[in-house]
Formats: C-alpha cells, structure tokens, sequence
C-alpha cells in the first residue's frame, strides 16, 4: 500500500484550493478541522463546521482523460466503504453523493489538471458530517453521530484516504461494477436539472447515467445533479 503523506490544518478556505496551490506530490492528504470557503460541485458552496472531515487527496497518477471516471467512482466507493466499518447502510446517490437513510452525509468535488489527454493530478474533495451541526444544510442532511456512529475525524479521514488508494488500483470494470451495485438512482423516477423527467435505468462504464425517457429513448447524462422523484 502506498505511502499517504499528511498536512493538517486548523482553518483553510477550502482543501481543495489550498492543495490545488501547494501540493504536487503524488498521495498527499490535506485535512482541515474547519473551511470558510468550502465548495461543492457546481458553484456551490459547501458549509463546514467544526465537527465534519474535509479532506483533499492530491493524486498525479498522470492517467489518460478517458479513465477520470476512476476517480468519480473511487471516491464514494471509498466513503461507503468505511462508513458500512461503522455500522451504517449507506448508498451512493449519481453522481458521487453519499447518503445515509434517504439524507446526504457526504459530498464529493474533483478538480483535475490536464494535459493534453492525460491527467496531471487530480484533486480529490470529499467532505463528510461526522459529527458537525447539520440543520443549516440547504438540503436533507444527516451525519454518522445522528445516525448513531461515534467517530473521530482524523481516523475517518485516515481510513477514507487508504481505502480511496486501494480503489484507485481497480479496473475501470470493476469500480464499474462496484458503483452500479451500491447506486440508489437506478429504477428510480428522476427529474434532471433543466426540468426533464425520466426513469434511471443504468450507469455506463464512463460513468454517465443512462436515463430512459417518457418516449422510450435513451439519454446519457454526463453531469449536473438528479433529483429522485420515487
Ligand atoms: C458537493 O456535495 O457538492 C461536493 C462537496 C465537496 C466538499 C469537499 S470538503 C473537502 C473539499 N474541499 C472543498 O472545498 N470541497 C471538497
């Protein structure tokens, strides 16, 4: 297993853009207790109070662009998996969400840098609610406290982190193959974000989420939050 270099931190404004302008070495973790500027996909922002993980994984594994959906499977895989260590039944909401009894504990950004077809590094944001206030979270959110699971930050983290490079030297296929199995979006009515509604019928290798429309075709959706209707 390779060497996880750490950097801890108080205060950032957020993990992602501190390692995006200090960090060029290969499996190097940046955890912060707390981030001002916290952000999510999408331009959003992420609230993080004291209490929950926020940790970016920088990863220069120098990969070809096709392979990036490594990553966006990796990192919920990643969480899922220490977080079912702990007691809980979590499954993995499209694209990279993690969710606890119907609610979003988790939240996945990933910031890559390429060149030409391959990737240079990628930026691995995960923040998880440990144990941090959720009730001013803009949508249904729960924590592992709430949901019953005691847990120390720094050794989630930790654990997260390991399980995350073990992930990233699976298959394609076989990430592939673990996502499609702990997806909660398939066979379920989903309302796309310009409006469109249609039923999730499968993920592809790629990564996009095969939605089928009301008149029987087919739609690859590559990106942008779903809602779930049922
Ligand atoms: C989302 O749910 O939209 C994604 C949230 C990603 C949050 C994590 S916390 C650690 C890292 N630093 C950030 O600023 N964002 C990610």
């Amino acid at each position: 297993m390779a060497k996880i270099e750490w950097i801890r931190l108080s205060e950032v404004d957020s993990t992602n853009t501190y390692a995006k302008e200090h960090v060029r070495t290969h499996n190097t973790a940046v955890l912060s207790d707390v981030q001002t500027q916290g952000k999510g996909r999408d331009g959003r922002t992420f609230l993080s109070h004291v209490g929950g993980m926020y940790l970016s994984l920088v990863r220069m594994d120098d990969l070809p662009v096709a392979e990036s959906p490594r990553y966006m499977m990796a990192a919920p895989l990643a969480v899922l998996s220490v977080l079912k260590q702990y007691g809980l039944r979590p499954r993995i909401k499209w694209p990279n969400d993690v969710w606890v009894s119907g609610k979003k504990i988790a939240g996945i950004l990933i910031e890559s840098e390429c060149d030409g077809d391959r990737i240079r590094r990628a930026v691995i944001g995960v923040g998880l609610n440990v144990r941090n206030e959720v009730s001013d979270v803009p949508c249904a959110a729960t924590s592992m406290l709430l949901e019953g699971a005691e847990a120390d930050v720094d050794c989630v983290a930790e654990q997260i982190a390991r399980r995350l490079d073990g992930l990233l030297s699976y298959s394609l296929s076989e990430l592939h193959g673990l996502m499609r199995k702990h997806l909660l979006s398939i066979g379920r009515k989903v309302t796309l974000p310009d409006g469109t509604k249609g039923k999730a019928v499968d993920l592809a290798e790629d990564g996009r989420l095969i939605v089928c429309l009301p008149d029987g075709s087919l739609l690859r959706v590559a990106a942008g939050d779903v809602t779930l209707s049922e």
